[in-house]
């Protein structure tokens, strides 16, 4: 068959960003032949198989099956697994999304393989190299071929990193093309509230001129959940908000396991708080949309926030999305519960940031992506 080009998933937030650039790779009347291969990064049916059916994946043409392990073992297991794939596919190029250790780790093989590398959400930075994730977005950019920008301050940080002009192109952003597509499919928040176990103690009817009267919170930077006495601070301050207003917070695995190592998880039943594992796609979508404000340190949800236009509080000290501040509905806040408190009763009162939609974030990105691809790797 002829050389197909290689498309790589690994971990949750990847999922949504290939939903939407495997139909415009494959969109006739010039489809490009692409396989898909998944790392198993994650592997939970919570957090993979929820992804895959909602949106529509592909089941993948390979599964590396790697699992979780430490930052080496996973990297070097994908990398050691991921060799053999190209030597079978002899692919024309390999693309990868995001900025997850699968990101890197297929990037490298492939560049060392002498295979071009696709990067779709090339350039961004936290500055904070005690990130993983930043670490894996500078590596991907140095060894990229092709690297795709979701927003301007991408193409500074590039041409800072010597990354010559000519391979960066400014397309917008696939995961808001994912989020534009399923959000009329929806359901109703009070819905996927029901749903769980003490779901119904929330009170959840949306109040005159708001949104849904609930707030939503994600955790799991190892930053924010890996230390103990800095979650349980976190889960305080939680519990302080949740007396102005009630919170869902879906659990990542990560999180869980430390609240449970921790002794926290047993305190966290708390009335005004609703934890539940990780949610699928289209619940957690609902609930995004429909919420009054959002207490997050993922990447992705701030950029979700900003395309609905729902308040975002971004329990980080760094972001590596700016225009999600400088344009959109999210703000910095730390994690010093003094200014995390101050911060919700300012939108509480005043209401959040209204913000507007940044450039390109049109859902038409994927669209531009592959008209790029398929100039150049086309038939
Ligand atoms: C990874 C990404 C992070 C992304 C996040 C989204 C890296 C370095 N980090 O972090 O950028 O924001 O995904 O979710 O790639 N686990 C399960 N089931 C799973 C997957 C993980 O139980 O399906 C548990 C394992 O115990 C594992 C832990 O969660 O050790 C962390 O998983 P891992 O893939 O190492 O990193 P994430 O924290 O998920």
């Amino acid at each position: 068959m002829t050389s197909p080009l290689l498309c790589v998933v690994g971990a949750r937030p990847n999922f949504m960003k290939m939903a939407a650039i495997l139909p415009a790779l494959q969109q006739p009347p010039t489809p490009l032949p692409v396989r898909l291969v998944h790392t198993g990064q994650h592997y939970d049916a919570a957090m993979k198989e929820a992804f895959f059916q909602q949106l529509g994946i592909p089941e993948p043409d390979d599964d590396l099956g790697v699992g979780s392990g430490s930052h080496a073992v996973q990297t070097a297991t994908i990398m050691q697994r991921f060799e053999p794939i190209i030597d079978r596919w002899q692919p024309r190029a390999v693309l990868v999304v995001g900025d997850v250790n699968s990101t890197l780790a297929c990037a490298l093989v492939a560049s060392k393989k002498g295979v071009p590398v696709i990067h779709v959400e090339a350039g961004l930075r936290s500055f904070d190299r005690s990130m993983p994730e930043e670490i894996n977005r500078i590596l991907t950019d140095q060894i990229a071929d092709w690297l795709f920008t979701t927003e301007r301050t991408a193409h500074e940080h590039l041409q800072r990193e010597g990354i010559p002009p000519e391979r960066i192109h400014f397309v917008g952003n696939v995961m808001i093309d994912t989020l534009r597509r399923m959000l009329p499919q929806v359901p109703q928040a009070a819905a996927v509230i029901r749903k769980w176990p003490g779901g119904d103690r929330i009170p959840i009817s949306p109040s005159p001129g708001r949104k849904g009267a609930y707030g939503v919170v994600t955790l799991h930077r190892p930053s924010n959940v890996d230390h103990p006495e800095n979650l349980e601070q976190l889960l305080i301050c939680l519990r302080e908000v949740s007396q102005q207003l009630p919170l869902i917070f879906p659990l990542h695995p990560r999180t869980a396991q430390q609240m449970q190592t921790a002794g926290l998880l047993k305190q966290q039943h708390h009335q005004h708080i609703l934890t539940t594992p990780p949610l699928g796609y289209m619940d957690m979508l609902s609930l995004l949309s429909q919420a009054h404000l959002v207490l997050t340190d993922s990447g992705g949800i701030q950029e979700e926030t900003t395309a609905l236009g729902v308040p975002c509080l971004t329990l980080r000290d760094n972001t590596e999305r700016p225009v999600t501040v400088t344009q959109g509905t999210n703000t910095l806040v730390g994690t010093q519960p003094a200014h995390i408190l101050a911060a919700v009763a300012k939108i509480m009162s005043e209401g959040g940031k209204r913000g507007r939609l940044p450039e390109l974030w049109d859902g038409q990105a994927a669209g531009r992506i592959a008209t790029i691809l398929k100039k150049h790797f086309g038939p």
